[in-house]
């Protein structure tokens, strides 16, 4: 906690750490009141004058230092609240640090702490440093030894990376665990687990031939929802020797799931730390949502060993050079799992599915922040506190740089860059540059003349580019013109610079189809061939590609597949919208044009809009009816079609941002779509219970799908005419067998008005569910979004014995989702109060999420006056506090410069 203005960090300021630590050698007598922490290091010099020695350490306290084996003196060194200085003059020495910490009083969740009665740890960034003094800076890398010592009784696994050693009886009902890790690591990869677990496990033979042990610990009684997971981590070993020929490197590797966990996962080497959420599954608890995202993060974390571990960041402004790869990566292997399972008509549309999912994800949570006061390039060029930088600009556009790569280089040639990159790099700590490198030796041999140096300013440039498209069509030549335009605005600090900022163009692979004006595709020229989509390389400003043998003026297909992070702009007519809804043969663009023509629709209802091109409320349905009956088309796709943009991406595109309007509209349209395809949903709702009613659940993506549309045409259904749906959705709710049914059933009853249908529904759920919090925090995050819920049923909810805030998933599911996904309960003068307190609160206990949710309005100047006034208000009475965390000031002195 400080009230001072903390330092600013910069990418340029970066220089190597001046000693080695060859090896680390840390032994912990674990206790949850006191911890205490011996580590021998093993240090050499890398220059060749003396140089102090700075360790980094906090909330720690000193027993002692040897260097050499002598003791230090207090004079010998020099003790300040984040660091440790020592002044050695030998070139190489072993020094010796005992120290204790305080796991019990650790409410942050960063460094050594309890949950429920298991001792965790979490380093990355920082939190190696609340263990002992470390050089705690990932180009640091050295040898781990860790021996733990505990009360047998409680703490009768002892678990931490590498390879189990030994494992002794000690005296006075302890026992001790030694692990070696064999590679060496930063700081931020070590971690320990102490507790009472069940593990489920197999042992696998990995493509080199090398046996290894898998694991999976949970807490006693869950071991029942842990045979998914496991599956999940076998298939991402798999996946990873096929796909990028990576093979696992440990005998052993093992995750574990805990209660409270800051984020999602933990790819510490060999010793996975997951957030119980994306670890525990069985049909009667999770949804199918939960299955593919439990998938999803452990691939990533798996994923991670080599993207990550083998090849780690430099300094923490690389982070995307790990996250963006590894978020690339674990997208690729959830869609090629999703098209393994299904025949190979719908394997198309599977992975269209998962690219709209993933481009959702990527508008509703990055593009926000790249237009905000925290816009940041996927490599930051500064920071006042790091764990602030886990954004979804580093994650998920970074992965999409990445992607971009991939589009550009082709698998084979994606794949033959990868290997460079490992051949030059494994076991260092390296820069995004170095892999841009890596892949330009490959992209410059295999295009003459051409090379990667526009494309690096995707790693240096914030905000998100728009392309402006204009086609002129020659009907006497028969041929069409496209002109592509870019620019990208200054964000974030970029708007306060004078002279402005320069903003040079970036290398944007554009994916363009024509279609004719009947709605067929125009074979476009490709040197000797012909195909439907042509990967334009923009690279300048400004640039224009001529078509021939195109008869009548086409409607574009643009940027099909999502091919780069930037907003399309080009004036279609809206029948051209439809025609695209319709007949477009690339399914990420289809839906796309539907959703276009749904936002336009709505955005003219919010009256400051201004708009001369909203389509008819006819054109919408008929759109929507014919996607609908479409039986081509999978039922997963159909869901997504067939939704309304969300509120958050509206709100987003809507000047001045209007929430409660934006609200109604949503509302309103719904409903109107309810009742006009009234039949159809009906028909959809019956084939699907029939279909679905023939096999038993499982969490696979053709069932997933169906489930997936039941659920939206039951929404239509009780949206359009609740007296007439209702009991459909209570019939649903009773009869479900597994919680995807359930909660389908009971997120679309909460949204409604019948107070006693709500009340009874949700009691029911309680009861059923009161041991399993997982489950519970989906109770209290239904309840969070209602229509209903507003700040008073939020604070009476936090009252609920089963409410508390230490618990990370909790006060997500209760505090974040109402200030996030609860537009029309939060935007008012009380909703912003309440946030304003909720976020003070929760730094006194954990700052990081803190800082998240001290997010919720980040954009705060987009909206309409009275919005505006009301949040200024709540910010400036957060900033006011007087002893905020260094995470949350960084964030409300962006949001107010
Ligand atoms: N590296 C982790 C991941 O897989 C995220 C850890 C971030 N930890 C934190 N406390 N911010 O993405
Ligand atoms: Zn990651």
């Amino acid at each position: 906690m400080r009230t001072d203005t903390a330092p600013t960090i910069y990418r340029h300021d970066y220089q190597p750490y001046a000693y080695r630590v060859k090896s680390t050698r840390l032994c912990f007598e674990l206790d949850e009141n006191v911890t205490t922490v011996v580590s021998t290091l093993d240090i050499e010099r890398t220059g060749t004058t003396p140089v102090p020695l700075i360790l980094n350490g906090e909330h720690l306290e000193l027993i002692s230092i040897e260097v050499n084996g002598s003791p230090l003196s207090e004079n010998d060194y020099r003790l300040d609240t984040e660091t440790l200085t020592l002044f050695p003059e030998s070139t190489s020495f072993s020094l010796q640090i005992t120290n204790r910490c305080k796991p019990i009083d650790n409410s942050s969740l960063m460094g050594l702490y309890v949950s429920g009665k298991s001792l965790f740890t979490q380093c990355e960034a920082e939190g190696f440093r609340r263990i002992t003094w470390f050089p705690d800076r990932p180009d640091v890398m050295s040898r781990f030894t860790v021996t733990l010592r505990a009360d047998a009784k409680r703490y009768p696994l002892l678990l931490s990376n590498g390879n189990l050693i030994s494992q002794t009886d000690l005296a006075n009902g302890r026992h001790e665990a030694v692990w070696e890790d064999p590679h060496p690591k930063p700081c931020y990869l070590f971690a320990l687990v102490a507790g009472d677990f069940d593990c489920r496990e197999t042992r696998i033979k990995t493509a080199e031939g090398r046996e290894a042990l898998l694991q999976v610990y949970c807490d006693k009684g869950d071991l029942g929802k842990t045979a998914w997971a496991l599956q999940c981590l076998e298939r991402s070993v798999r996946w990873d020797e096929q796909r990028f020929g990576l093979p696992l490197d440990l005998d052993r590797f093992m995750i574990v799931a805990a209660r409270d966990f800051n984020m999602g996962a933990m790819e510490n080497k060999g010793l996975n730390v997951f957030n119980s959420a994306y670890v525990l599954a069985d049909p009667d608890t999770a949804t199918d949502a939960s299955y593919e995202a439990i998938e999803s993060v452990i691939g990533h974390e798996y994923f991670h060993n080599w993207t990550g571990n083998r090849v780690t960041c430099r300094d923490w402004f690389q982070l995307s050079l790990k996250e963006g790869l590894t978020v690339f990566r674990d997208q690729e292997f959830s869609a090629d799992m999703m098209a393994a399972s299904l025949p190979e008509k719908e394997a198309v549309s599977a992975r269209a599915v998962k690219r709209i999912d993933d481009v959702v994800a990527l508008r509703t949570a990055q593009f926000p922040e790249d237009a905000g006061p925290m816009a940041h390039p996927i490599r930051p060029e500064s920071y006042q506190e790091i764990g602030n930088f886990y954004t979804a600009t580093v994650y998920e556009k970074g992965a999409e740089v990445i992607r971009m790569q991939h589009t550009l280089l082709g698998e084979e040639g994606f794949q033959a860059g990868m290997q460079t990159y490992f051949r030059r790099h494994d076991g260092q700590a390296v820069t995004c540059d170095d892999f841009v490198d890596a892949m330009d030796t490959v992209y410059r041999a295999r295009n003459p003349g051409k090379d990667m140096s526009v494309f690096r300013r995707w790693y240096s440039q914030a905000g998100t580019p728009r392309v402006n498209v204009s086609i002129n069509h020659d009907a006497a030549n028969q041929s069409c013109s496209i002109t592509l335009s870019q620019r990208c605005e200054p964000v974030g600090v970029e708007k306060r610079r004078n002279p402005p900022v320069e903003k040079p163009p970036l290398h944007i692979p554009f994916a363009l189809g024509l279609l004719s004006p009947e709605g067929t595709p125009i074979p476009l020229q490709n040197g000797s061939d012909t195909t439907d989509t042509l990967v334009l390389d923009l690279t300048e400003h400004t640039q224009s590609w001529t078509f021939k043998n195109v008869p009548g003026r086409p409607v574009p297909s643009l940027l099909r597949h999502f091919s780069a992070p930037v907003i399309v702009e080009y004036d279609y007519r809206n029948d051209e919208l439809a025609l695209l809804a319709r007949f477009d043969t690339d399914p990420f663009a289809r839906w796309e044009a539907g959703q276009e023509l749904a936002t336009r629709y709505l955005l003219a209802q919010v009256s400051e809009n201004i708009t001369n091109n909203a389509p008819e409320l006819a054109l919408l349905v008929e759109t929507w009816q014919t996607l609908a009956s479409d039986d081509t088309l999978s039922a997963a796709y159909l869901a997504r079609a067939l939704v309304l943009p969300s509120e958050r991406i509206l709100l987003e595109k809507c000047k001045p941002a209007d929430p409660q309007a934006i609200v109604a509209a949503r509302n309103a349209l719904r409903a109107e779509l309810g009742i006009a395809l009234q039949d159809i949903w009906q028909s959809h709702y019956q084939n699907l219970s029939e279909t679905l009613n023939k096999s038993s659940y499982a969490p696979n993506p053709l069932q997933a799908g169906q489930r997936a549309l039941r659920n939206c045409a039951l929404s239509y259904l009780v949206t359009g005419q609740p007296q007439k749906y209702l009991d459909l959705a209570v019939k649903q709710y009773e009869g479900a067998t597994n919680m995807t049914e359930r909660m389908g059933s009971l997120s679309t009853i909460v949204h409604q008005d019948s107070v006693q249908t709500i009340q009874k529904a949700l009691a029911s759920f309680y009861s059923r569910y009161e041991n399993n919090p997982l489950v519970i925090d989906r109770w209290f995050a239904l309840q969070a979004t209602a229509a209903s819920t507003d700040v008073d049923t939020v604070r009476s909810l936090m009252t609920h014995p089963a409410f508390t805030m230490r618990n990370p998933n909790r006060a997500r599911a209760l505090l974040f989702q109402f200030c996030l996904n609860n537009l029309k309960g939060v935007h008012s003068q009380a909703g912003y109060a309440f946030w304003a307190e909720q976020v003070l609160a929760l730094d006194a206990i954990n700052p990081e999420i803190a800082a998240r949710l001290a997010r919720a309005f980040d954009n705060w100047r987009r909206f309409a006056p009275a919005y505006r006034d009301a949040i200024e208000t709540a910010l400036k009475k957060i900033q006011a506090h007087p002893t905020l965390s260094r995470n949350v000031s960084e964030i409300i002195n962006k949001a107010l410069e």
